[in-house]
């Protein structure tokens, strides 16, 4: 029951019907008998400001950013983490005494899903990323903070990866990046020596979509992730394990980017058990 002590936790985009981390989130509360209430929030372009503003006026303890406001949240906060600088978007703010401090627990989730899975160090590694948008730049970033040695980009549209890359190099001089334009030699020649491979667009989301790289890529070597949850399994997994590669989905990220923002915001450790079967009966 709420109270008037109750700490209320918003989650903001559009669309946010489908989104799972008020059940996530309201679970793991629940198991720590914390008076928190997370509440999902569809908020229109234009009401950005008014909406973030009326959470800071109703006293909410802080709140979610999903798409499209990941970026676009940024100069209507007070700060933001090294993390969030880095990346360039930020997906968790904490609300403390009227200001606004803004993270980005989507790397590390994703991180701390590999390492969940995977025993192996990133350290001088090499990680092949399809996609440049929010999520690969979280991605890219993360791994870099995690000192890859080398990361490829192939994207559908260039200059949004070379965008990607010069944000890459300003931060991280000392990884190689590299672009690549299409699925040709260049790129079987990288995937060859490669570690990890990363879907990070949006293709797998709608039934019937292919693979976003042709199976004469995979090799058996290379640790799969596909950042989409939802279907579980998806065109590329599935040519993955065909491949022989061992592989993951993107429920570890989501699972870990919510136990670290629910540490941000109750400073508590998050039961991720009961995050994780929250997210299992979805
Ligand atoms: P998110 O925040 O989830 O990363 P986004 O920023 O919209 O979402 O990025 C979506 C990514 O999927 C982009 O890299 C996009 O490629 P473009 O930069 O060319 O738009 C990629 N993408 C989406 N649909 C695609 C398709 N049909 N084929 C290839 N790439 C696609």
């Amino acid at each position: 029951m709420n109270t008037g002590n109750t700490r209320y936790i918003a989650i903001i985009g559009h669309p946010i019907i489908h989104s799972l981390s008020p059940r996530m989130h309201q679970a793991a509360f629940n198991q720590l008998h914390l008076d928190y209430c997370y509440l999902p929030f569809d908020i229109s372009p234009e009401k950005l400001k008014n909406g973030v503003e009326a959470l800071k006026q109703l006293g909410f303890r802080g709140f979610n950013v999903t798409i499209p406001f990941k970026e676009k949240i940024i100069p209507l906060l007070d700060q933001i983490s090294k993390e969030a600088a880095i990346i360039g978007a930020v997906n968790t703010v904490l609300i403390e005494n009227g200001k606004l401090k803004g993270f980005n627990t989507d790397g590390a989730g994703f991180v701390e899903s590999l390492k969940k899975k995977w025993t192996f160090s990133l350290k001088n590694k090499s990680a092949l990323i399809l996609g440049a948008g929010g999520a690969a730049k979280a991605v890219a970033a993360q791994l870099c903070l995690n000192q890859v040695g080398s990361i490829g980009i192939v994207n559908r549209t260039r200059k949004k990866a070379d965008q990607l890359k010069a944000r890459l190099k300003k931060h991280f001089p000392k990884v190689e990046v590299k672009v690549f334009a299409r699925f040709g030699d260049d790129l079987d020649c990288f995937l060859k020596k490669a570690h990890l491979l990363v879907n990070s667009t949006s293709v797998g989301l709608h039934s019937g979509d292919d693979s976003p790289l042709p199976s004469q890529f995979f090799h058996k070597q290379l640790k799969v992730c596909d950042l989409i949850y939802n279907p579980s399994m998806t065109s590329f997994l599935k040519t993955a394990q065909k491949k022989g590669c061992s592989f993951i989905n993107g429920r570890g990220m989501l699972l870990y980017q919510g136990a670290l923002a629910f540490k941000i915001w109750t400073g508590k450790t998050a039961p991720v058990e009961v995050m994780s079967n929250a997210l299992s009966l979805a």
